[in-house]
């Protein structure tokens, strides 16, 4: 198979919108208590429930195979730098959502409230809300660098990498 399947496809990029979608949403500092965005909450959990399905298809063996097997090492940077990027797309929405908790917040999806995740302080919300914050900037910049190789690959190396991800390509 050369193209990752459709649905994989489509989560892909509807993640990549959502991704830059909660960075403009997100506040911090002291609004995050008075003005929070629940638009953030939302999109950031969205991210979540997205990840969660493409995970399952990427163990069921839904992926593409190794285009080029002479260039092992190539194929395990992308593989550790793909989950890089997992890990931040399930530690993040967690993470904002154990933050909104710590800011006393009430955090739902689609209208639906989702219980507190830990006991709201008067103060600072604590280390995993700045995590959760530098790690925030950092998967935008991460995703940044993943676009870039991505096109390396396409038109310096030629292996047809972002083929594999157009939803517009023809199946092959
Ligand atoms: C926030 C934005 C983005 C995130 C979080 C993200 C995340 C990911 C992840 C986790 C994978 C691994 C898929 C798998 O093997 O299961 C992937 C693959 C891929 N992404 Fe992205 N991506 C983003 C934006 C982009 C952009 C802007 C481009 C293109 C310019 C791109 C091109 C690709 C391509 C071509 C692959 C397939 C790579 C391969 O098969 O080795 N991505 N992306
Ligand atoms: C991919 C998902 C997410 C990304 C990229 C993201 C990104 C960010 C960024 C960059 C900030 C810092 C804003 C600033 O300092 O001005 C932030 C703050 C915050 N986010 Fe998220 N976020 C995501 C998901 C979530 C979710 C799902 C929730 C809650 C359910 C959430 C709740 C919060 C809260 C409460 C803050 C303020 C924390 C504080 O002031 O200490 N985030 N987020």
């Amino acid at each position: 198979m050369h193209r990752y399947p459709q649905i994989t496809i489509a989560i892909h990029w509807l993640t990549a919108v959502l991704v830059v979608v909660a960075w403009f949403t997100a506040v911090g500092g002291r609004h995050a208590r008075t003005d929070p965005s629940y638009v953030h909450f939302t999109v950031g959990l969205a991210v979540l429930l997205l990840v969660i399905p493409r995970l399952v298809a990427r163990w069921l063996g839904a992926g593409p195979r190794i285009e080029d097997p002479q260039k092992r090492w190539l194929d395990l940077a992308a593989r550790a730098g793909h989950t890089v990027l997992y890990a931040l797309l399930i530690a993040l929405p967690l993470s904002g959502w154990y933050a909104a908790s710590r800011l006393g917040l009430s955090v739902s999806i689609f209208g639906i409230g989702l219980p507190s995740l830990a006991t709201p302080v008067q103060g600072a919300p604590g280390e995993i809300a700045d995590l959760h914050e530098t790690g925030g900037t950092l998967i935008l910049w991460l995703a940044g660098l993943h676009a870039l190789i991505a096109l390396w690959h396409q038109f310096v190396l030629k292996d047809r990498t972002l083929e594999r991800m157009n939803p517009l390509a023809s199946p092959d």
